[in-house]
């Protein structure tokens, strides 16, 4: 059979911030399995990501930052780059778009449906900034969704209820930039006529592909087209981005979405330039097959606007798939890069290190393929500590701890196989074929709980022949059954490749497998690791992760949400006005508390001694439920001296302690410096 050609892409990552957990199991996992999978079956599979450097998000955290995009974008470049890569995802190509051979290819892209007239030109009113001159397009200008309600919707979409916006659709909107209300200013765009492709698109999808398409993604593509497809503006007037490349365009770029991607097009581009291989045929041969891997906030871009791009320019094939997930939350929570409520990869890496398989593992038993799912630190325990090391790793273990004792680690001789053998024999010719349809029907969570199984049924064989108890009474019995078993853990170690690819290459080297089977081999071949061959030193392939690594994850985490609590603290409004003599009237001391008690039968009541500098006196305070009165006799403190007395449960109170509420709500004094003397007054 001759090779099929794939190419594959991963959705580019914005160079906003590095990769989470989300990510991971939404995209470059199920894509990573996936071209691991089709090289293995010998097929012809290229792997093509980069670093997505444009769009107004990147121009917002570099004005934040007082930095440039391109300083944004070279520093989170460079972390995701080396993240995945110790990761081990495996890209031909990972690119970025900033880089010139881009820049090229979108502006040559866009330049030829420009030519054929395949743009619509427009001049409409659009947001503008007049402080900043600059117009206000997708996340440069919030204001209330005309949909929900939702008072923080950006220009482009209403994250609350996903309804895809325009600036000029805001109520109430406000620049990003500046905080200031915008003006209404006229501009020119070009525009993509997507109603133009309506028909076609629905012709080729919802009939085309209705039957080998996720349900998940048909969905929003049909409820795109029933909603009716509408020009779409393929430029802005941003001063970061691939320049406009025509006349009269001056100050403007392409729309992000426009060039993004056309990324996997000019990153296809470089892998075949280093590599000597020619690019068409990976984006313009008809046998190819162009697969999309997305998470479903991407489904629109890859499925109709894309793709009528493509269309319109008439080189190109067409996905043939756009396998697209839904999202993984974490603890319960939506993850989140600006509430940082995520595991970050890089981070994961540098407390994990060796175990890039387990979070591969984790990610891909509980992907979220179908709905929604959730990642917790508990759950990241079990699946490793009852499935990894349960069942894989336990089942190695025996494998060669056995062949080592029984036979000095070399592979015996298996006599006559018994029923039970020739069974569990056929039964493993049976996964790769298994297995292989799950992966080639985007079903990675099943494909590796077979794969999972297999190391069951070596597991359920050993439990059930006892080679350990034979070995006394049948020692040549004991040698098929450790023949049979070898085999099962070399068809472990060739087809974990594409799931555990680091775990599989370690089982390789203690299995001291050299030769290299493809994928079905693993099905044709009696025997996979010969009688006679030596096998390595035996190690652990999983080790037992301990509560208290799992809790300091989520110690972690408790942290964030304090943080973001903290953080979004609605502020009390200001009060009125005053006059500087008011506040002149107030006299405000330093003081230290001499005595401390409680009120007696008043809840929430101390009655303090306090030394102000000027006397000593009573003040009544309502703080009982905060502290012990134990514990803050000798505290520094602020007290409002001149407050008129008044009597609380009979004790006269003189003045009042000054005090605030920290990050938890909790009351704490506002202290002046311990070094202070008592009596100086505030101004
Ligand atoms: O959602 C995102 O992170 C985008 N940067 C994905 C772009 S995919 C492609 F078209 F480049
Ligand atoms: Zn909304």
């Amino acid at each position: 059979m001759s090779k099929q050609r794939y190419t594959i892409t991963a959705a580019l990552p914005y160079t906003n911030g590095p990769v989470h957990i989300g990510h991971l199991a939404g995209v470059y996992i199920p894509a990573d399995i996936f071209t691991r999978y089709q090289k293995a079956k010998g097929n012809d599979a290229v792997y093509i990501c980069g670093s997505d450097e444009h769009g107004v998000p990147i121009t917002i955290r570099a004005k934040k930052e007082g930095v440039t995009p391109q300083q944004v974008v070279d520093k989170y470049h460079a972390v995701i780059k080396k993240s995945f890569a110790d990761f081990g995802i495996a890209f031909d190509n990972y690119s970025r778009t900033s880089l010139p051979l881009h820049h090229e290819t979108a502006a040559g892209f866009f330049k030829k449906l420009y030519d054929e007239g395949k743009f619509v030109e427009q001049t409409s009113k659009q947001l503008y900034d007049e402080q900043e001159k600059q117009f206000l397009a997708d996340r440069f200008v919030t204001g209330t969704c005309p949909k929900c309600g939702y008072e923080h919707a950006y220009g482009d979409q209403c994250e609350k209820c996903g309804t895809s916006l325009s600036p000029m659709e805001l109520i109430n909107p406000v620049s990003t930039i500046s905080g200031n209300k915008p003006v209404v200013k006229e501009t020119k765009h070009w525009y993509l006529p997507l109603d133009q492709y309506q028909d076609w698109l629905k012709d080729w999808i919802l009939e085309g592909h209705k039957h080998d398409w996720k349900p998940n993604v048909l969905g929003q593509v049909k409820s795109w087209l029933d909603d009716g497809l509408r020009p779409r503006a393929v430029t802005r007037d941003l001063d970061w981005g691939v320049p406009v490349p025509v006349e009269g365009a001056e100050g403007k770029v392409l729309y992000v979405w426009f060039d993004a991607p056309i990324g996997y097009i000019s990153s296809t581009k470089e892998w075949a330039e280093k590599n000597e291989k020619d690019w068409q045929a990976y984006w313009q041969d008809k046998d190819t097959k162009l697969i999309h891997f997305i998470g479903k906030d991407n489904i629109v871009f890859h499925t109709i606007i894309f793709p009528a791009m493509l269309k319109a320019h008439g080189d190109y094939i067409l996905p043939e798939n756009v396998p697209a997930n839904e999202f993984l939350n974490l603890e319960g929570d939506k993850i989140s890069t600006s509430r940082n409520w995520a595991v970050w990869l890089h981070e994961y890496l540098e407390e994990f290190p060796g175990k890039q398989d387990v979070l591969r593992y984790v990610l891909t038993a509980n992907a979220p393929e179908t709905k929604d799912n959730d990642f917790t630190w508990k759950d990241f325990q079990t699946r490793n500590n009852s499935e990894l090391v349960g069942n894989l790793g336990n089942f190695i273990n025996r494998v060669l701890v056995l062949t080592h004792k029984y036979y000095d680690g070399v592979v015996p001789h298996p006599g006559e196989l018994t029923a039970v053998d020739k069974d569990v024999l056929s039964q493993l010719k049976t996964y790769p074929d298994k297995i292989g349809k799950l992966i080639e029907r985007y079903r990675f969570r099943e494909a590796l709980a077979e794969y999972m199984n297999l190391a069951r049924l070596g597991n359920k064989y050993l439990a059930d022949e006892e080679p350990w108890k034979l070995i006394k009474t049948n020692p040549e019995r004991v040698k098929t059954i450790m023949y049979v078993a070898l085999q099962i853990a070399t068809a472990l170690a060739v087809l974990g490749e594409v799931f555990l690819p680091f775990s599989a290459q370690k089982l390789k080297e203690m299995l001291q497998l050299t030769q290299k089977y493809n994928w079905d081999e693993v099905a044709q071949k009696d025997t996979l690791l010969p009688a006679g061959h030596q096998i390595g030193k035996a190690q652990l392939l999983f080790e037992k992760i301990d509560d208290e690594t799992v809790e300091k994850q989520v110690q972690k985490l408790l942290a964030t949400k304090k943080q973001n609590e903290a953080d979004n603290r609605p502020v009390e409004p200001q009060k009125d006005e005053i006059e500087f003599d008011d506040f002149m009237k107030m006299d405000i001391r330093t003081a230290t508390i001499l005595e401390a008690e409680k009120m007696p039968k008043a809840k929430k009541l101390l009655v303090l001694k306090v030394d102000t500098g000027l006397d000593q006196r009573t003040i009544v305070s309502g703080i009982a439920e905060h502290f012990k009165p134990e514990d803050i006799v000798g505290k520094k403190v602020l007290v409002l001296v001149n407050l008129k007395p008044r009597k609380l449960r009979g004790v006269e109170s003189q003045g009042m302690i000054l005090m605030t509420e920290n990050a938890e709500g909790k009351l704490v004094f506002v202290n002046p410096d311990e070094a202070t003397p008592n009596g100086m007054p505030i101004s």
